[in-house]
């Protein structure tokens, strides 16, 4: 879908809580830095746990992919994906990364640009505190998803979380004006479309120097149940 830049711009302001066009260039900083890899190493685990067995022939939609980091993961991983972001620069990033078997589109997640039941997992990975509307999303996505036996798959940023309390609490950061979900939250946002599985994640400790410690900080964490990882990792078979 071609966009021109005015357009894209009206839609990512009315339809997100903050325009990451603003943030594209230094987006993928985060996942380069020391602590941002052990998120993400954790959060690729969880997530890695409801996938299939085998990728092969299904196809991914995924929902605010942003600079396609996720993409290249679910991409690797041997699905066939689609991305789509209404932040057009976003978008431009994504694209010039060349991920096989991955395509990208400027959309609103809102009123997505596909078909009834096209995909076979439809993904957001901390995409549903920056929309708008995230229960108007989510039914957006379910719609999407191939019905029965397709698969709803939603990262979140905990609610409970230390981390991302403080992070919320920065004035110019995105995530002041984010939604952020508490487990339960999620989970009854999730509930009205199926039975609900869900692993709390990103125990990661805040010194540097016990960084190198944090698969054990985050098998703790998962063992004693404590709820306030940060990351929520959530599936819905449809
Ligand atoms: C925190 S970033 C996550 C990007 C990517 N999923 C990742 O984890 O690296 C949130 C993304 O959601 C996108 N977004 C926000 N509102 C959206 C909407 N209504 N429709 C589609 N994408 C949206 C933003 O533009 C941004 O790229």
């Amino acid at each position: 879908m071609l966009w021109d830049n005015s357009n894209s711009q009206m839609a990512a302001e009315k339809s997100s809580r903050f325009d990451f066009d603003f943030l594209a260039n230094k987006y993928d900083s985060w996942y380069k830095s020391a602590k941002g890899r052990m998120y993400d190493r954790l959060e690729k685990k969880a997530i890695i746990r409801y996938l299939p067995t085998s990728a092969k022939g299904k196809k991914l939609l995924e929902v605010g992919c942003g600079t396609g980091h996720w993409s290249r993961f679910f991409s690797q991983y041997g699905f066939e994906v689609t991305g789509v972001d209404v932040s057009e620069r976003m978008i431009n990033i994504a694209e010039n990364k060349n991920i096989p078997n991955a395509s990208f589109t400027v959309g609103d997640g809102h009123c997505l640009p596909f078909e009834d039941g096209i995909f076979d997992v439809t993904a957001a990975i901390t995409t549903l505190e920056f929309v708008c509307d995230a229960e108007g999303v989510l039914r957006e996505m379910v719609r999407c998803t191939h019905k029965p036996g397709g698969q709803l798959l939603v990262g979140v940023l905990n609610a409970q979380a230390r981390l991302n309390r403080n992070r919320k609490q920065r004035p110019k950061s995105p995530y002041a004006k984010a939604r952020l979900f508490s487990p339960s939250q999620l989970k009854q946002l999730l509930e009205l479309y199926g039975r609900v599985r869900m692993v709390i994640t990103g125990f990661v400790p805040n010194q540097t120097v016990l960084l190198p410690l944090t698969p054990l900080f985050d098998a703790i964490g998962r063992f004693l149940h404590i709820p306030c990882g940060a990351f929520i990792a959530a599936e819905v078979r449809l």
